[in-house]
């Protein structure tokens, strides 16, 4: 990746102004070779913003229609594309009609507000104006276990939240995010897949960012906004989970699911916690002990019997 790269991929995952002397330790360059390649981008046109004290700042409109301009230069084993809409029904099934006509891996639905929004275990997803709503094409060329990828998908997400606002965000089980216990994101991963073959796999990413929310959700849920105390810019967030879901994903890829399994363990706001599993035929409670390399989750019965957990809604009871 060439320092001007770098210099984009640091000052676009930042909500705020990065100084020249941190820039500079961040790649290890003088402040002198800093301030060359900031005359450098802003002559090829790059809106960086150059205050005298707090440093620089890629000026970012939000605007998400601009977006293709900026995953141009994500230097990811995944080549973004976006397909940007002004309101749709659900972008997952747009993603999905353009999966199936052969679109490439990569490809991205975001919409500015979604007329039915879909979640989880067939529930429906409030998604007004101000959020991040938007549906990946993958295409892995295979897939050992479907509960991993999602998994990888949640582990993106944070940490690409985490990354671009600084909000220590967790995952409650398998991938909700929440801040401060509330959920502020929700993924949904669909797919085509048969026993040898892998058609598509369409990853719906909501990020509840500056939307309002309905009040009879905002007991449960929040929004980065309400947490940060400010409005924030989308387009660093979007950049960020689409750059951490590359990481999450090219480890898949390469068989090293261990790293995701460790990853989504520090992330964790299940483990350790009393909860009330509630599957199709059946209700458990229990400590929930481990995340197994599977991916099923491993709870502790009060008849101190251990259970895995493969799919479910799990409520969290009370701090064990
Ligand atoms: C959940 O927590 O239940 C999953 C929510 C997933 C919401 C996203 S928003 C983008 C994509 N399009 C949809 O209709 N749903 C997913």
């Amino acid at each position: 990746m060439s320092i001007e790269d770098k210099v984009i991929e640091i000052l676009s995952s930042s909500q705020n102004y990065v100084s020249g002397t941190n820039l500079a330790s961040m790649l290890g360059v003088s402040r002198v070779t800093v301030n060359r390649v900031i005359k450098k981008l802003i002559a090829k046109g790059y809106p960086v913003d150059v205050h005298p004290r707090l440093g620089y700042r890629l000026v970012m409109i939000d605007d998400l229609s601009s977006l293709s301009l900026y995953v141009k230069n994500l230097n990811t084993y995944v080549k973004y594309s976006v397909h940007y809409l002004p309101a749709c029904s659900s972008t997952q099934d747009i993603a999905e009609s353009l999966a199936i006509e052969g679109a490439s891996e990569g490809t991205v639905v975001i919409a500015e507000r979604m007329e039915r929004g879909r979640g989880r275990l067939r529930r429906s997803w409030s998604a007004s104006e101000g959020g991040l709503w938007f549906s990946v094409i993958l295409r892995p060329p295979f897939v050992k276990n479907l509960q991993l990828v999602t998994l990888a998908i949640g582990v993106g997400v944070a940490s690409g939240i985490r990354k671009s606002t600084g909000l220590e965000v967790k995952l409650k089980w398998p991938n909700d995010v929440l801040y401060n216990g509330k959920k502020v994101g929700g993924i949904l991963v669909e797919g085509k897949l048969e026993a040898d073959k892998v058609h598509y796999i369409i990853a719906g990413i909501g990020v509840n960012v500056n939307n309002t929310l309905p009040p009879e959700l905002t007991e449960l849920a929040t929004t980065l906004s309400s947490a940060a105390g400010k409005k924030l810019n989308r387009i660093p967030i979007f950049l960020s989970i689409l750059r951490e879901l590359d990481a999450q994903y090219s480890l898949l890829l390469r068989g090293e699911e261990k790293k995701i399994i460790k990853e989504w363990k520090k992330l964790s706001y299940t483990l350790n916690k009393m909860v009330e599993v509630v599957m199709d035929n059946e209700k458990i409670v229990g400590l929930a002990v481990d995340l197994l390399p599977d991916g099923a989750l491993l709870v502790k019965t009060g008849e101190g019997e251990f259970r895995k957990i493969y799919s479910g809604d799990i409520i969290h009871l009370r701090e064990a």
